[in-house]
């Protein structure tokens, strides 16, 4: 075998994961392995993991299953599972899946390379500690060929315990990055050529990092961001309603570097879902929220999560959901169909049955679809900043994403890939607008 072995990684769920995926294949480097997009070729097979919604561990151990044939063939292929559900499945992936060598949390990535020793020794490791010392402290810095837009994890975990949700016991309790380390690493990708960066946690706008001069808030870090020359656009997501402190809504105004687009998650329209959820926020106050967000930034585009058929969730309670949603008009959503997490308060409830929740999320979705393709041809015709990301798939076309977020085509050249241009929106299609160079 040759010294370079290959690393295949797959990522389910959000964005934290893909970053985290990028971290790990950097651990694994170390041990030299190099990233392959094809799983066939590979002497590692990583699944990194989501445990959010619906069944999961069965989508887990249904990808594990048809990778059986590969481990025949390849007895040397090593199997690793890490992410959110190899936190709360733990050995048990083991013992159902005997084939798997690997199983690593979202907080003990770093001790990879110690872990893969093990492995080549033919003992499996197993390592779902959420450890003292910080994962980021023992990462190797980031290598990885950098695009035009990176994200940058600045905080992690939760301590909100919304009642549907795992990522309190998957994430561990609310951790933020110390200030110094997040504007070297933003640093850094803007030396390697990257002009957006969007800054990363389950509760990101809840960051307070510590500084040398005191806690750092979100708004003060993304200031501090605002000064690195190079960097052109500043994200974050996701947020919760209670920790939108007045800089940070300030700052939509005032940052030019801010973009204007805020993933602002409510879940629900009823004041009686929100009490159950836990959410700590009324209907009413999230609106009150988001006008003065809008006061503040008037283009904002808004996107949110919802989910529908949460436990006790009344024929009225979804109408709140849908009354909300038009007194908002997002540009963009997400929604979902309430599934039980083991081990959350919710799962302890009476569900809503199948067909109804169902036949609600169809009729969210029905609106919320409505509202983004309004957004969307309310673009046509007006002028935007597009940061061009690679070439199209028709010749002499690139893709990028507008300042609000659509992805946008245009002829371009090339060498504009990396840059913001000034684009004027013609045609709005299903999912992206089509757009000419100024
Ligand atoms: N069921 C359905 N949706 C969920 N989400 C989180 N937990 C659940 C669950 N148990 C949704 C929320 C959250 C998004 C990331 O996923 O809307 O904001
Ligand atoms: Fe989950 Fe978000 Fe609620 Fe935290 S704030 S418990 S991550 S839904």
């Amino acid at each position: 075998m040759s010294d370079v072995k290959k690393l295949f990684i797959k990522t389910y769920g959000c964005q934290m994961n893909v970053y985290d995926s990028e971290r790990m294949a950097e651990a694994l480097g170390a041990k030299g392995y190099d990233t392959t997009t094809e799983m066939d070729e590979a002497d590692m097979i990583l699944l990194n993991t989501c445990h959010i919604r619906e069944k999961a561990a069965e989508k887990l151990y249904s990808d594990l299953g048809r990778m059986k044939p590969l481990k025949e063939d390849k007895p040397d292929l090593k199997i690793g599972v890490a992410g959110c559900v190899a936190q709360a499945e733990g050995g048990e992936i083991m013992r159902r899946q005997p084939m798997v060598d690997l199983v690593v949390g979202p907080q003990t990535y770093h001790r990879l390379p110690a872990m893969m020793d093990q492995v080549d020794q033919g003992v499996p490791a197993l390592d779902t500690d959420f450890p003292e010392e910080d994962k980021f402290d023992h990462l190797p810095k980031r290598v990885t060929k950098a695009r035009p837009s990176a994200f940058l994890t600045v905080q992690e975990g939760c301590d909100k315990f919304c009642a549907f949700c795992v990522v309190p016991y998957t994430r561990g309790a609310e951790v933020s990055r110390p200030p110094e380390r997040l504007l070297a690493e933003a640093r850094a990708l803007v030396e390697r050529g990257v002009r957006e960066i969007t800054l990363l946690g389950q509760n990101v706008n809840a960051y307070h990092g510590e500084g040398p001069d005191g806690t750092w808030s979100l708004a003060r870090l993304i200031w501090a961001l605002d000064e690195i020359e190079g960097l052109a656009r500043i994200r974050f997501t996701t947020s919760h309603p209670n920790d939108m402190d007045d800089d940070l809504i300030a700052a939509h105004g005032t940052c030019a570097k801010l973009m204007p687009y805020l993933h602002l998650p409510v879940q629900s329209g009823s004041d009686t879902i929100l009490k159950a959820m836990n959410r700590k926020h009324t209907g009413a106050s999230y609106i009150a929220l988001i006008e003065r967000i809008r006061a503040a930034r008037p283009d904002l585009a808004l996107s949110g999560d919802f989910i529908v058929g949460f436990p006790g969730e009344t024929e009225q309670d979804f109408e709140d959901t849908m009354e909300l949603v038009r007194q908002v008009n997002y540009a963009q959503a997400y929604s979902f169909k309430y599934s039980a997490r083991p081990g959350t308060p919710a799962a302890e409830k009476d569900p809503v049955s199948d067909d109804v929740a169902t036949a609600r999320l169809h009729k969210l979705q029905a609106l919320l679809t409505e509202q983004q393709k309004a957004a969307q041809e309310n673009m046509v015709g007006r002028e935007v900043g597009v940061l061009f990301e690679k070439e199209g798939r028709h010749g002499g076309q690139l893709v990028g994403k507008s300042d609000y977020l659509h992805a946008v085509h245009c002829d371009a050249p090339v060498e504009m890939i990396g840059t913001v241009q000034r684009v004027r929106i013609e045609a709005s299609a299903s999912n992206s607008l089509k757009g000419v160079l100024i």
